[in-house]
């Protein structure tokens, strides 16, 4: 099965490049996944302003970047979404591209890794609600870093912990997505 690991944030200077390489690396370990880095910025995903409904749109969209975003999100199984969490709430670039797809998501996996002040929890309240509209099915553990004790200077820093809690969450979410596919 093959699960999209999604940087969620197109800042200079992100932190999402670290998390999900970390998620990459834990997630490289295993012989139950096929995992891949699927990186927001490098689709340039436009503003939304189509007048058809991407969920109407036939996977055919105007935009270059849209389409591209489409194919790399249609070849995944399941994601691991690896979201900041911006003014209590899911980052913009991240949910216009998320609201740009439509049938790409349906019914597929996702788990979350998020960071922030309070380890982004917020925003994956958030996130569950937006992507139940898609009949996706999320799994219920979810890393939650935060700024204060998985960051230092020098960048991401994990508490030894959260290795556990991401072997958990891949092993949830390769068991879902098995079981979606009916491979499990
Ligand atoms: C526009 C904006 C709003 C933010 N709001 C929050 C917030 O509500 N809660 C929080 O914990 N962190 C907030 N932060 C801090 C982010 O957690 C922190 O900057 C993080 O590194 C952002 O992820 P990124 O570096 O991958 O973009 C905010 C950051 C930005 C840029």
């Amino acid at each position: 099965m093959k699960i999209g690991i999604i940087i969620g944030s197109v800042r200079e200077g992100r932190r999402a490049g670290a998390v999900a390489q970390w998620v990459h690396d834990a997630a490289a370990g295993r012989d139950d996944l096929d995992a891949e880095l699927v990186d927001l910025r490098a689709f340039d995903v436009p503003l939304l302003t189509t007048e058809t409904l991407p969920m109407a749109a036939n996977r055919s969209y105007d935009s270059p970047g849209v389409a591209a975003w489409s194919r790399a999100i249609d070849a995944c199984d399941g994601f691991v979404m690896v979201t900041p969490e911006y003014n209590h709430g899911v980052p913009g670039a991240l949910k216009n591209a998320v609201d740009s797809l439509g049938p790409e998501w349906v019914g597929k996996t996702i788990g979350f890794v998020s960071y922030g002040a309070d380890g982004g929890v917020r925003c994956v309240e958030h996130w569950r609600s937006i992507v139940a509209n898609f009949q996706m099915l999320d799994v219920r553990q979810q890393v939650a870093m935060s700024l204060f004790t998985d960051f230092d200077g020098a960048g991401l820093a994990p508490l030894e912990r959260r290795a556990t809690e991401l072997s958990t969450l891949l092993d949830q979410l390769a068991d879902l997505t098995a079981k979606v596919r009916g491979t499990g």
